[in-house]
């Protein structure tokens, strides 16, 4: 029997996570998404093209490869088809080579009308979400009223007007005036879009898989860091990022899981609110911003930047079991004079390198500064090219994390990427 492979963020999202899994895909057979839904932005770039995805795995452009969705996402019917559709146009054959969890939970018009009804009954304390229904759809998973995949073939349209009353009802006692009936129309038309793919029970799937020697790679969506256990709660998303989020969101047993890939940024950045130690307000984290493009894949926000976050990555990295380590964007850094890894936290005026209970209040950053490299990264094809300030920077991050960086992306084409140790 083989293991999963997890490849997983291990900041607050938008790592690099599409890149690597596109890079990886043609050492596995299969690739599956486990949680998270369309609050996902996958950026991948080759042979001069760029796309986002959102729902479907980072493997679909690596031919022969089977793509999954397991049961642990939540997809929206509308966005799922423009997204697959549009695959469809560029020639990605993607009936074939994806299937979806019967067991996946459907985002309802409605739960996008609550998403944005949450947000505004919160206020000054929102948590700047994705606008796409995510909490409100795994609130109804765990509450057990929600709408699955496989529910489409079993008295769907009844099951979906109940749920759809009591979103209104919801709706209106926070004060809302629900209408759905444009978003209702496209969303029923996705449903007959979906009702062409290959649904099916993706536990059985993977297992069988694993038992015939077949490879498996998971791709995690959002980051560590927005884990609604572990992460910067309540300024998280609604599930399971962590690796234990591949066991639940596929099926898979825990003894099953093999490699976890860990990957972040060689800098960090977060998308709407919620504390972030490291944060950079000046010109600094500025140059970061605009060297790095760091705005939202999908929804165009500004990603708020900052140096890298030591505390933090070793609590994400005990938490996954990371055996590996990827660093991305390291190219962004080029030129800077000096750059700066925080080592530890002044909590309260005392020094603490395990990561606290809660990360708001007084929480700042202790750092250590290292020397830039002034060279252009993104041309780089190998190792033996690596500047000595660069090679010290890597070398400071493995000591302080205790796992190795084996793969350093230095550009975000797919052929900008360098394994180390080759
Ligand atoms: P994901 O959500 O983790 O897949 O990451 P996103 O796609 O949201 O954001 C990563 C952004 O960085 C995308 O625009 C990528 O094209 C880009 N990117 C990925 N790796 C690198 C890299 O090594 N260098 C640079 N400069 N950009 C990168
Ligand atoms: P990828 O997979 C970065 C953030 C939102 C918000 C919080 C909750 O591209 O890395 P939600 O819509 O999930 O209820 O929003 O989580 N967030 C992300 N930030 N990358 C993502 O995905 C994210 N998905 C959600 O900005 O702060
Ligand atoms: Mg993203």
């Amino acid at each position: 029997m083989k293991k999963v492979d997890v490849l997983l963020g291990l900041q607050w999202g938008d790592e690099g996570k599409g890149k690597v899994v596109d890079v990886l895909t043609p050492r596995y057979d299969i690739v599956a998404r486990f949680q998270g839904g369309p609050n996902a932005g996958h950026t991948l770039e080759f042979q001069g093209h760029h796309y986002v995805l959102r729902s479907i795995p980072s493997g679909i452009f690596q031919t022969n490869q089977v793509n999954v969705i397991g049961n642990g996402v939540v997809l929206d019917p509308v966005l799922f088809a423009q997204e697959a559709k549009d695959l469809e146009k560029s020639g990605v054959d993607i009936k074939k080579i994806l299937k979806i969890s019967r067991k996946a939970h459907l985002i309802l018009p409605t739960h996008r009308l609550l998403d944005a009804a949450n947000e505004k009954l919160k206020g000054s304390s929102k948590i700047g979400t994705t606008g796409k229904g995510i909490g409100p759809t795994y609130t109804d998973k765990v509450g057990r009223n929600g709408l699955r995949i496989g529910d489409i073939d079993h008295d769907f349209k009844a099951k979906y007007d109940n749920l759809k009353r009591m979103h209104f009802n919801l709706l209106r006692a926070l004060g809302e005036e629900p209408n759905v009936d444009e978003l209702e129309k496209q969303w029923f038309e996705g449903i007959d879009y979906i009702k062409q793919f290959d649904l099916i029970d993706s536990e059985f799937f993977i297992n069988k898989q694993l038992a015939s020697g077949k490879t498996v790679l998971c791709e995690g969506a959002q980051g560590s860091m927005l884990d609604v256990d572990f992460g910067s709660y309540p300024f998280v998303t609604s599930s399971n990022t962590v690796c234990a989020g591949a066991c639940s969101g596929l099926g898979v047993a825990p003894r099953n899981i093999g490699e976890v890939y860990g990957i972040f940024k060689a800098y960090c950045t977060r998308v709407g609110s919620g504390p972030f130690p490291t944060e950079l307000f000046d010109a600094t984290g500025d140059k970061i911003r605009q060297i790095g493009h760091e705005y939202g894949a999908v929804t165009g926000r500004e990603r708020r930047c900052g140096w890298i976050d030591l505390v933090a990555l070793r609590y994400t990295i005990m938490l996954n079991g990371v055996t590996q380590l990827i660093m991305m964007k390291s190219d962004v850094l080029d030129g800077f004079e000096t750059v700066k890894a925080c080592d530890a936290y002044e909590v309260n005026g005392k020094l603490t390198r395990d990561f606290p209970f809660s990360i708001e209040g007084d929480v700042k950053p202790v750092y250590t500064e290292l020397k830039g490299w002034n060279a252009d990264m993104t041309k780089m094809t190998s190792e033996a090219e690596f500047p000595q300030e660069f090679n010290d920077y890597v070398k400071f991050l493995e000591e302080k994390l205790g796992v190795p960086i084996t793969i350093v992306s230095v550009g975000p084409d797919r052929e900008q990427t360098i394994v180390r140790g080759k």
